[in-house]
């Protein structure tokens, strides 16, 4: 049989390559002295020794009161596309990777395809935590290798803060809001050279945010609830198997990574995976410092802001690795 794949863009090998990043921060930035403050006043006693000497955090930022997933999600999606150079018309697929989406349905995809003004192409959540955006970029590589897409929007996006239990200090110094995006397009070089995704739901219990809608009511408790000690050994193992694992499938080494972007929960995980994978902590992009771990949207955000500041470049070799809730994880290695 043949399974030659003649495509639009007329190369016999389809591939997907990114075409241009975007990435939002609410304009609300918190310090830890700051958001230490504001839970001294609630009888919740923290510090910004404490934040920083445990993850690295030392600021972050929460959307305004009103400022939904999607608002974030169009402006990231934006700034993706005039660094694209294409309009939003010429997008033909929309995949937002979030776990706080603006409503129950429909999914925020179709809501940022409304704000962006275009329709008739799909436009679909993903939900798979602080994997989101691996998850997210790996199908919609898949969708553009076997033709169903030829440009795709595919951006992460969190408003976190609407989950946090300000009373429960362990989690609630974590996290923040942001969006990233990517335009991801059909051409006939890699771009993505392999990804791999894993999910392991014996895990469900030790990060979740437990409640649920029924009858008109919020059943059970909706606030984010983690055992910190558990995510945090998990964590390290699997980013070190999956990036060894897509390594293997990719036909490269360690030594081709030129940056690694984990995701961006805690420095102390991340230095952990650079030292497992013999990586030093310069090729490592690191913004959990000012962004806090936002989720879905934290490796996309990472990627935007060292491709502005002109540390990766085109043609360098980039390692994503994404772990959440789940418990989820995966990795994508991309020539950029
Ligand atoms: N400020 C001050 N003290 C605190 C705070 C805080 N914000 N939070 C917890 N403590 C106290 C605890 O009450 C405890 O006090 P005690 O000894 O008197 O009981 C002490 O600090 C130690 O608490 P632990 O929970 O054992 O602290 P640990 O060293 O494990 O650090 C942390 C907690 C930072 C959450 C760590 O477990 C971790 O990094 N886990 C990884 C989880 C993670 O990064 N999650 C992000 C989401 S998951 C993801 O994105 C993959």
């Amino acid at each position: 049989m043949n399974r030659t794949v003649f495509t639009a863009v007329g190369s016999a090998v389809r591939y997907s390559r990114i075409a241009g990043t975007g990435g939002y921060l609410p304009a609300r930035r918190l310090t830890n002295s700051a958001l230490a403050d504001q839970l001294a006043a609630r009888g919740v006693e923290t510090s910004d020794e404490w934040i920083v000497e445990r993850t690295g955090i030392r600021a972050r930022h929460f959307a305004a009161e009103g400022e939904q997933c999607s608002d974030l999600a169009v402006a990231a999606a934006r700034r993706a596309l005039e660094a694209a150079d294409c309009d939003a018309a010429s997008i033909d697929l929309i995949i937002v990777a979030t776990s706080t989406p603006d409503m129950v349905f429909p999914s925020t995809a179709c809501i940022v395809q409304q704000k962006l003004g275009v329709s008739g192409c799909p436009a679909f959540d993903i939900q798979a935590v602080c994997s989101g955006f691996v998850y997210a970029l790996t199908v919609a590589d898949s969708m553009i290798r076997t033709g169903a897409a030829n440009k795709a929007l595919v951006i992460g996006s969190e408003v976190f803060s609407r989950l946090l239990d300000f009373d429960d200090r362990g989690t609630c110094v974590l996290f923040g809001d942001g969006a990233g995006a990517v335009v991801l397009q059909a051409s006939d070089t890699p771009g993505l050279i392999a990804s791999e995704l894993h999910a392991d739901g014996r895990h469900v219990d030790i990060l979740c945010t437990p409640g649920s809608i029924a009858g008109g009511q919020v059943r059970g408790d909706p606030t984010l609830k983690m055992d910190g000690q558990a995510v945090f050994k998990l964590a390290v193992g699997v980013l070190e198997d999956v990036a060894r694992s897509v390594l293997v499938k990719a036909g490269r080494s360690e030594a081709d990574i030129d940056w690694l972007i984990p995701h961006q929960a805690n420095i102390r995980i991340m230095q952990s995976t650079a030292r497992k994978l013999k990586l030093s902590m310069e090729k490592v992009i690191v913004t959990v410092a000012d962004h806090g771990n936002t989720s879905a949207a934290s490796i996309p955000l990472a990627l935007d802001v060292a491709v502005r500041d002109r540390r990766i470049r085109r043609g360098d070799t980039v390692m994503l690795e994404g772990v959440g809730g789940g418990f989820t994880w995966g990795a994508v290695l991309l020539d950029f």
